[in-house]
């Protein structure tokens, strides 16, 4: 999900404008800092690979647990790059869920493997790991394809089921790879997003919960050794000295810039993490009698990247909501194994978790700057629009 028509979308209300995501109030708090530190860009040169590049890497390491962090270009080559570098390739299986953004989909078609769509528990919207073995024992039957890696994803900012999905990659020799696209600041077991998986890709994609001003991804690492596989692959392929290529790569940096921005939206990251969560808490409250707010794991804090519930009538809802200044989003009405570019990788049979909940699922304003009453707006508004 990127998400890039709702960057800009807001409504009118009696309690002010609500924004379904507010990049301008955030700005507010931290411009000075942040054109201080634009500047020291300008001021260095170093547009690619100056030391704020080193110095995000060692903080995102830091916060999350993780023992390396690579800086990227964005999300999507965060999840290309440990793919190329675990040797994933065609003829390869690579489980995913079917209900995420393209790219977990994409990242897996351009190394060149094929994926495999995975169920989702209906509650928490997130892989299935019972669909999953299941899905591994058709791809062993069928013997066409060798199963070679596994993509959950932590949808809405909710981790997957990492234990259980961490267990079943170990007995069967999958390469984990956390999706942790839209995950970061999520929490399992008292463990950050970066830290559950061998390799996570998150995305600062401007609407994520930690955004830049641009397009960026990082990978995290509970293996040090690999980075430096890694960094080579994400400067086209080439050794220490950058000039001989020794591995297959591509232009996966992240330019100084945005690590600038990310850096002074870091300091800041926890604080708004606690201002998400009380959001979520008054909507979990106000509106699980009426709707079904996704639910996370025993053990599991949501980075509340977004906020979605299932609920009857969608899209009249929707509208009614609009009608009334909240915006709203689906995510996703489609799911992969039904887009164009993916239908010849749909199972032969069904998805039924998936489909049921891309047929009622809605994402609600959520961003740290919403007031209280703006949330008790969005609710009241919802309750009336439900019935
Ligand atoms: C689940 C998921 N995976 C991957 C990505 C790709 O991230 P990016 O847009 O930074 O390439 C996104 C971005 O929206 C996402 O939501």
């Amino acid at each position: 999900m990127n998400g890039v028509a709702n960057l800009s979308l807001a409504g009118k209300t009696a309690v002010g404008e609500i924004a379904f995501i507010d990049l301008k109030a955030q700005q507010r708090r931290i411009r000075a800092r942040i054109e201080a530190r634009l500047g020291a860009v300008l001021d260095h040169g170093r547009y690619i690979a100056g030391p704020e590049i080193e110095e995000l890497e060692a903080l995102l390491a830091e916060r999350t647990g993780a023992a390396a962090a690579v800086a990227c270009a964005s999300g999507t080559a965060a999840l290309i790059i440990p793919l190329l570098a675990a040797g994933v390739e065609d003829g390869d299986a690579v489980f995913i869920p079917a209900f995420s953004y393209n790219a977990t989909a994409n990242a897996v078609l351009l190394t060149g493997a094929t994926p495999v769509f995975v169920d989702i528990d209906p509650a928490t919207f997130n892989m299935d790991p019972a669909d999953l073995e299941a899905r591994i024992g058709e791809v062993k039957r069928d013997g066409r394809l060798k199963p070679a890696a596994v993509i959950p994803v932590d949808l809405f900012g909710s981790p997957a089921d990492y234990r259980a999905i961490g267990a079943i990659a170990r007995r069967e020799g999958l390469f984990l790879l956390a999706d942790g696209a839209q995950g970061f600041g999520g929490r399992l077991d008292g463990r950050w997003v970066g830290d559950l998986a061998p390799a996570t890709a998150t995305s600062f994609f401007p609407g994520k919960a930690l955004g830049a001003y641009g397009d960026a991804g990082a990978i995290l690492s509970q293996d040090p050794g690999v980075v430096e596989r890694w960094m080579s692959i994400r400067w086209h392929g080439t050794d220490a000295a950058r000039k001989n290529s020794v591995c297959v790569g591509f232009n996966g940096r992240m330019d100084s810039f945005q690590a600038a921005v990310l850096l002074e939206k870091l300091a800041i990251f926890d604080d708004e993490l606690e201002a998400r969560a009380h959001v979520a808490s008054i909507y979990d409250r106000r509106l699980s009698a009426i709707a079904r707010p996704q639910k996370h794991l025993a053990g599991a804090q949501s980075g509340f990247g977004y906020y979605s519930l299932r609920l009857p009538r969608r899209d009249a809802v929707a509208q009614d909501l609009k009608a009334r200044g909240v915006p709203t989003a689906v995510y996703y009405a489609t799911p992969l194994h039904k887009m164009p570019a993916f239908e010849r990788y749909a199972p032969a049979r069904p998805l039924p978790a998936t489909e049921a909940v891309a047929s009622d699922i809605l994402s609600l304003p959520m961003h740290p700057y919403l007031t209280p009453d703006q949330v008790h707006y969005i609710c009241d508004c919802i309750e009336a629009a439900v019935g």
